[in-house]
């Protein structure tokens, strides 16, 4: 069984193609093109010029995939696109993109709930996915907490009330005066003032937010980061300072995540944490949920952190491996949450 699979929910244009041999998932070709320079310097994704970008970058993304992979379009036995939640435009390209090539070349379709995909996507490099784990999807848009039991039997433990904790780094970014998207630029101020083994002075802590809650919020964070700022205009003034201020930050944004995941574990008795989305990559957030006592925990490779076609392209092969079939209703659906897949 051979899939190409393809991903254009945000700003990056992705397509790959994975092979599944019954036993064995293996990834023959996989292709990123990010967007990232062109929505530098308005310092935020232009949903417009995004979906028009996609709409370029598709034809080539998808073409050398296929040619990475060393296969034609005869040769493929499926496709799978992102049907949402995304940037509605964006997964508008996409989906037609994909439906387009469904009918010309007679394949069937899947369409994918890309946080769903996030959450299995710890599971591309390693044996599995064993059933019952907790998954913390933590991205630009999402921040959530599920019990998977099983393919398709997702259970909402935690979610974000406001933003989401990749937005919360980017925010930071932004006010640090870092450009556009921030996040793993402030995380990298953050890790060269900590490789020294330096701890921030006490005098910038943050406070803590909404301890004894379960559900995450980072608006009342990111009021006191710029307050800490504000308070603190002469470290900003440095990089020195400003790699500081990142530690401080980063810090308390993980403090956040591990006290969830950690109080998720407590409530469900499950012993398997799989971290995934973009902030996945952070190190110091890997470092901090590694050290949980008597966890299992799994990360993406980096690569496989950030938005990309392989994971929906390995969720789609395991969705076909149960039974999914191309049902003929892949639209966009830019609101889906993940406890809404059921069925699909
Ligand atoms: O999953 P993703 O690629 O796209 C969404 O579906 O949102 O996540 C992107 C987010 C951005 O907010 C970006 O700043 C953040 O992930 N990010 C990081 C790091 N790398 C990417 N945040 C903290 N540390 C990083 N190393
Ligand atoms: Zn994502």
């Amino acid at each position: 069984m051979r899939i190409l699979a393809i991903e254009t929910s945000c700003d990056e244009t992705a397509a790959a193609v994975l092979a599944d041999d019954g036993r064995r998932i293996q990834i023959l070709s996989e292709v990123v093109s990010s967007q990232n320079e062109l929505h530098e310097r308005y310092g935020g994704i232009v949903p417009e010029l995004a979906a028009r970008e996609h709409l370029t970058n598709l034809p080539i993304v998808v073409d050398s995939a296929l040619r990475a992979a060393g296969l034609d379009y005869g040769e493929l036995d499926l496709l799978a696109v992102t049907r949402g939640p995304g940037l509605h435009g964006c997964l508008l390209m996409g989906v037609n993109f994909a439906r387009g090539l469904s009918m010309a070349r007679k394949l069937p379709l899947l369409g994918i709930n890309h946080i769903e995909a996030h959450l299995f996507s710890p599971w591309i490099e390693v044996e599995g996915p064993s059933f019952p784990f907790l998954s913390l999807v933590v991205s630009g848009g999402h921040t959530e907490i599920h019990l998977v039991e099983d393919l398709n039997r997702y259970t909402l433990i935690a979610r974000t009330r406001d933003d989401a904790a990749g937005e919360a780094f980017d925010k930071s970014a932004n006010l640090l005066g870092f450009t556009y998207p921030g996040g793993a630029r402030l995380a990298n101020a953050a890790d060269k003032f900590l490789a020294g083994s330096r701890t921030p002075r006490s005098g910038l802590a943050l406070p803590k937010v909404m301890c004894g809650e379960r559900d995450f919020s980072f608006s009342g964070l990111k009021t006191a980061i710029q307050l800490l700022l504000a308070r603190h205009k002469e470290l900003c003034a440095t990089e020195e300072g400003r790699c500081e201020l990142s530690a401080v930050i980063q810090c308390a944004i993980v403090d956040i995540l591990e006290s969830r995941v950690r109080d998720a574990a407590t409530l469900t008795g499950v012993g398997t944490v799989a971290v995934a989305g973009g902030v996945s990559a952070n190190s110091a957030l890997r470092t901090r949920i590694s050290q949980l006592p008597g966890m299992r925990v799994l990360f993406p490779r980096p690569e496989h952190c950030m938005d990309n076609a392989t994971m929906i392209g390995f969720l789609a092969l395991h969705k076909y491996r149960r039974g999914a079939r191309d049902a003929g209703e892949c639209s966009a659906l830019s609101r889906w949450p993940v406890e809404q897949v059921h069925g699909q």
